[in-house]
């Protein structure tokens, strides 16, 4: 007899039991069951909007006539005009709120009814109430939480049926960020069999790992919603990333009424292939129940095998491997997109990421999209998913403290629940920079917090981002309930850390917080500014609001980002470091007032240009040889020029101007840059990294002269007709030779036809008041972005860029089935 769980909740109900048996033991049973399993329907397309409160909206039928028809993923905010008198003020985006309804006619078939049918919503930014043919669902106040309704006593099958959403995120300011508005994440119907395994109810891990066998415990819950007994067959197939079956069990249950059950297996995988970020392999878990044969419901839970732990001396290990964890935060938003999720937006985040040495994310500072750790688990990141920015002592005046004790538990058991199979998590994060870490309620509060994380899951370690790094004012810390330290920033404290927390386990939880504007340079380049320098405290910033690119400039509590990595590289007991952050990203717009809206602390710009910063991480976090070398090329005769240059795989880099070496320099002790001071002259710099006297790479800048054409350089010349794929066209202003002018800022417009439409522009400025959803853009500092989207047109899609006084391009983008 195989060990089985009983689920704790249903303990009292009676008669249930299981029956191993093999499959052509099995009883013939002549009731009518599906044949199809689950059917999981996407739910985006065809939804009606309206701005405002519209109470009407939740009745049967209402005049739709003026509603706007649209598909979501959606986000009314970023389709507004900035105003810094929005009530969700430049720090939220200074974009517009409020209140919004989203109806959507939809027929059921009739063959559903005898399923059980739901309403899955991957997060609604805020305050959702949902009605179904008149009938009230419920309300789910937390904007990232991802949740779903029972439809079926309310539904009619074979005829039609409407929902209604009303969206309610009037109550502001209620973030410290950009949130975006709407029902902004995926939609789904699913509809399963009466007795079906349950929402979430798959559980994975790898307990034993080792280079020739792994072992896999795999549980299950399955529920009988009918009111009588039920015997049903359960498979589960271990398959590869090719789709070959390594490992299978099949077994007989019987359930009683109403009931749910927990069954356990597991499995032992030979030669097993290991999931890291450098190879993240995935196997995946197909589990199927069957009555009398014919499949009653299916899902698939994915799988990477691996090994990890954190050790108080020596940091991080993966599969036994030390590994330094080299990680940003992120927020949710896709920049020109707003927070509407594009899985494709996404990708290209990651993927720049990736390049640049990345090995690891961290979701500020609530759970992020499901697409997104589907992304993370099969790009490979090491992820640290958060539940909470604020407890029950808020941060600003609507935030979650306004729901916390109705909801805390709820909200971070659907995090736990439905991530917990993703092999890239591998921390959970309770709480980011948490009130409650400076007074006595602090412990009890993380006991309770830690308890429910361990309740669903005991094998990742639990974290928080604290600040207080002194142990008698840190009362999260004093809990004792932690099992890994995260610290934010005081970079120069964290040597000290294992004196002053002896034994604990520690990693750099969010630091930095450099501040840059891509391809803006103040001079000198040393002269290290904090902006603002103090809480409240003037400084001289620059009349445009940019922030110099040279890695000079921090918030006060932050550092450079050379500063901290040079610190959590040489400290073996610091498990790695999370960089605030990856990409810029709307809101936050320290250390400017408005027109400022968007943040300045990315490695990469809004628009996913990369700064030059980005070189020193991949010249630090890669193998592949580096060598960059900035600022642009014009300047005025004579000026005084710093020219860095980030490199690696190589022992010193010669500088050139105009074909005179201005010298050879090496990296000294812990440098991680290069720098010339150059008197300026037009013309071209070059530089050259060698290694024992052998050229490794040559990098070339110019002098641009006029502007004169426009070069559009897509990220793919083709995509799918699904009015969901998308291309990132990046705009390049060039003089008549091809160079970039970098400091360009002409106004390009774009027009699009066939089986595209323009779904995007900007160009990374964060102090733009530009629209974001126009057909035109100014570029900033030579560059600009359009983003185009498929409009299910099977058409050749053909963009055309134009802006007075320069050449007029255009590229063609193929569409594919
Ligand atoms: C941190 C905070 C982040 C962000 C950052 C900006 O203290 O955790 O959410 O506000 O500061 O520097």
């Amino acid at each position: 007899m195989k060990q089985y769980f009983k689920n704790i909740q249903f303990k009292e109900a009676i008669f249930c039991f299981i029956l191993l048996c093999f499959f052509s033991a099995c009883e013939e049973n002549k009731e009518t069951i599906e044949e199809k399993g689950r059917i999981v329907q996407n739910f985006n397309k065809n939804w009606s909007f309206q701005l405002g409160d519209h109470p009407e909206a939740k009745k049967d039928s209402i005049d739709l006539s003026d509603w706007r028809r649209l598909d979501v993923p959606h986000d009314w905010s970023i389709e507004g005009e900035f105003n810094e008198d929005h009530p969700t003020k430049p720090e939220g985006g200074a974009l517009p709120a409020g209140i919004g309804w989203y109806r959507k006619t939809f027929e059921v078939p009739e063959s559903w009814n005898n399923r059980n049918v739901f309403i899955s919503f991957d997060g609604v930014y805020r305050n959702s109430e949902i009605w179904i043919n008149g009938k009230y669902l419920g309300k789910r106040p937390f904007g990232y939480i991802s949740f779903q309704y029972e439809l079926t006593p309310y539904l009619k099958f074979g005829e039609s049926n409407v929902i209604a959403v009303k969206v309610d995120n009037s109550a502001q300011p209620n973030s410290r960020w950009y949130t975006g508005s709407g029902i902004y994440r995926n939609v789904h119907l699913v509809a399963k069999s009466s007795v079906h395994i349950d929402h979430w109810g798959t559980s994975v891990a790898t307990p034993f790992v080792s280079k020739d066998s792994a072992r896999v415990s795999f549980k299950v819950t399955i529920k009988n919603s009918l009111d009588s007994l039920k015997k049903i067959q359960l498979k589960n197939v271990v398959v590869d990333q090719s789709g070959k079956k390594v490992a299978s069990l099949k077994e007989y249950l019987q359930l009683s009424a109403t009931d749910s059950i927990n069954i356990g297996q597991n499995f032992t995988i030979s030669s097993p292939k290991l999931w890291s970020p450098e190879s993240p392999y995935l196997y995946s878990i197909e589990t199927s129940i069957y009555q009398n044969g014919k499949l009653l419901d299916n899902v698939k839970t994915p799988l990477g095998i691996r090994e990890f732990h954190f050790d108080a001396e020596k940091g991080f290990f993966l599969n036994g491997k030390h590994t330094k964890i080299k990680g940003v935060c992120l927020h949710h938003d896709n920049g020109a997109l707003g927070a509407a999720l594009n899985i494709h937006a996404l990708e290209r985040k990651l993927k720049l990421l990736k390049e640049m040495g990345t090995n690891a994310i961290r979701m500020a500072h609530n759970p992020p999209s499901p697409e997104m750790l589907e992304l993370t688990d099969k790009m490979g990141f090491i992820v640290q998913d958060e539940a909470f920015d604020v407890w029950k002592k808020g941060k600003i005046k609507e935030d979650y403290q306004t729901i916390w004790d109705k909801w805390y538990e709820k909200d971070l058991k659907a995090m736990l629940y439905r991530d917990r199979n993703h092999p890239s998590v591998m921390m959970w994060s309770i709480g980011n920079e948490i009130r409650e870490q400076f007074d006595s309620t602090g412990v009890n509060m993380t006991k309770e917090l830690v308890a429910i994380v361990k309740s669903v899951d005991t094998k990742r370690p639990v974290t928080s981002a604290l600040t207080e790094n002194i142990p008698e004012k840190n009362f999260v810390w004093q809990s004792g309930a932690l099992d890994l330290l995260g610290f934010n920033y005081k970079h120069e404290a964290y040597e000290d850390l294992p004196n002053r927390f002896p034994d604990q386990k520690f990693i750099s939880s969010e630091s930095v917080s450099g501040l840059m504007s891509r391809g803006s340079y103040d001079m000198p380049s040393d002269e290290r500014r904090n902006w603002p320098p103090a809480h409240g405290e003037d400084f001289d910033g620059n009349d445009d609001y940019t922030v110099s690119a040279y890695d000079q400039v921090s918030a006060y509590w932050g550092s450079t980002h050379e500063e901290t990595w040079k610190t959590v590289k040489k400290l073996d007991h610091m498990a790695g470091m999370f960089v605030w952050t990856g990409f810029d990203y709307l809101g936050e717009p320290i250390p400017y007032p408005y027109p400022a809206r968007s943040s300045y602390f990315g490695i990469i710009d809004l628009a996913g240009f990369p700064k030059d910063v980005y070189y020193m991480y991949q010249s630090e976090w890669t193998y592949k040889d580096v060598l960059h070398i900035f600022p642009h090329w014009n300047w005025k005769k004579g000026e005084t020029i710093d020219v860095w240059a980030y490199y690696n795989n190589a022992d010193e880099v010669e500088l050139f101007l105009n074909g005179r070496s201005l010298g050879i320099k090496s990296k000294k002790g812990d440098d991680l840059h290069v720098a010339w001071s150059v008197q300026y002259e037009p013309g071209t710099l070059k530089a050259i990294s060698r290694k024992d006297g052998e050229v490794v790479l040559e990098k070339t800048i110019e002098t641009a002269k006029e502007p004169a054409q426009i070069e559009l350089k897509p990220d793919k010349n083709e995509m799918k007709s699904d009015k969901n794929d998308l291309v990132f066209v990046t705009v390049n202003i060039l003089d008549k030779a091809g160079v970039l002018a970098p400091k360009a800022n002409n106004l390009v417009k774009f027009e699009v036809s066939g089986g595209g439409k323009i779904v995007g522009v900007d160009n990374g400025y964060q102090a733009s008041l530009e629209s974001f959803k126009a057909s035109q853009r100014k570029a900033f500092n030579g560059k600009c972005l359009v983003i185009i989207q498929s409009n299910g047109k099977k058409e050749l899609v053909k963009l055309t860029a134009r802006s007075e006084g320069l050449n007029s391009t255009s590229i063609n983008i193929q569409i594919k089935e």
